[in-house]
């Protein structure tokens, strides 16, 4: 079974063949970061309008790489929420349309479940049961993951997601958008032990986030920094090391306590920040102390793709899910409202 994904949610346009026996056939993606980059952050109607015009030449490319005609397409999944209203509709409009002309199924796929699952892309991918961590620009939530479909929240941000921490932090040092790279960047070169940032919320009980404080502590460093002389190219990096030790530290702990309080010994990370390289080998080394491991996508799936979309678009066409005449995009949509894998039946 063939199934094209379109990813189109926010400021990638991604494009992607997925086959249920020959797995991943071809992928493309058209950053816009070029785009917004002037703007410090995403504009909703430059996304949608690029979008629009890159989509149909990225399809173009991933049939002319996996060697496909549009015949032997069997589905099409496209990514249906959350995201920008406007760069959602791009992507349904356009599945909608390839489906019913090339008389196959559509399907809308959710983003967060769509990163949830790329490290199932990798030969080396987790079984279920596990907790995810799902760590992007726009979420952070720690989920129980039972099944394609069987989520239970266990946490979440209750103000800035973790990316979105990353981008407003680079934004005080002068740094462009997304600011999650550039950070990491310069936090090498940083001291760890000039400044100790505070790891939010890790006293308290529970498995939510809280960023802003994060933020304020940040900007409030940077000010003093600012008042002794100019801010240097050291502060910056030593403000950019504490920042990410900061944030690397509290998703550590919560990740830990979330895998003791289910009694499970499999995390995912997902999501943009997921790149992270710190976080990567931080969780690594605390996870290894327990017996535990952490899955992640390769470097290219963890940011918006559509090889992701494609894939999970495919587990639930395979099992018979459709869109009906009522499907709408959902610019928010609560992932625990989706149906499980089998409850339109197993293919
Ligand atoms: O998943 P994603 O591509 O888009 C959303 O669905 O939001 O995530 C983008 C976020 C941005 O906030 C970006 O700054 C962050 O992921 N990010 C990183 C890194 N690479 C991307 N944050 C920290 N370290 C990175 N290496
Ligand atoms: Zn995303």
């Amino acid at each position: 079974m063939l199934i094209l994904g379109l990813e189109t949610s926010c400021d990638e346009t991604g494009v992607a063949l997925y086959d249920m026996a020959r797995g991943l056939l071809a992928d493309a993606l058209f950053s816009q970061v070029d785009i917004h980059v002037e703007y410090g952050g995403v504009v909703p109607e430059l996304a949608s309008r690029d979008h629009v015009r890159k989509v149909l030449p990225l399809l173009e490319q991933v049939l002319a790489e996996a060697g496909c005609t549009p015949q032997e397409i069997d589905g099409v999944a496209y990514t249906a929420g959350p995201g920008l209203v406007g760069a959602l509709m791009v992507g349904a409009t356009l599945a909608r349309a390839l489906a019913w002309g090339w008389g196959v199924p559509v399907l809308g796929v959710h983003h967060m479940e769509g990163h949830l699952l790329a490290p199932m892309l990798e030969d080396e991918h987790p079984q279920f049961p596990f907790v995810a961590l799902l760590v992007s620009g726009g979420h952070t939530q720690l989920v129980r993951v039972d099944g394609i479909g069987q989520y239970r929240m266990l946490g979440e941000s209750l103000d800035d997601a973790a990316g979105e921490a990353f981008d407003k932090a680079a934004k005080m040092l002068g740094l462009p958008y997304p600011g999650g790279p550039h950070i990491a960047r310069m936090a090498q070169r940083g001291d760890p032990a000039r400044f100790d940032f505070p790891r939010p919320m890790v006293n308290r009980p529970g498995l939510d986030f809280s960023f802003s404080g994060l933020k304020t502590y940040t900007l409030n460093t940077v000010a003093e920094c600012r008042q002794a002389s100019e801010l240097t190219e050291q502060d910056r990096c030593d403000i950019a090391r504490a920042f990410e030790d900061a944030v690397v530290a509290t998703l550590v702990i919560k990740c830990r306590r979330a895998l003791r309080q289910e009694a499970l010994k499999t995390l995912v990370i997902a999501g943009g920040v997921s790149a992270n390289l710190r976080l990567r080998s931080a969780l690594e080394r605390a996870l290894d102390k327990e017996g535990a491991r952490v899955f992640y996508p390769a470097a290219k799936y963890c940011t918006d793709n559509g090889a992701m979309i494609a894939y999970a678009g495919a587990q639930r066409l395979q099992a018979g899910q459709v869109d009906d005449e009522q499907t709408r995009v959902r610019p928010r949509w609560p992932m625990e409202e989706l149906p499980p894998l089998d409850a339109a039946g197993a293919a």
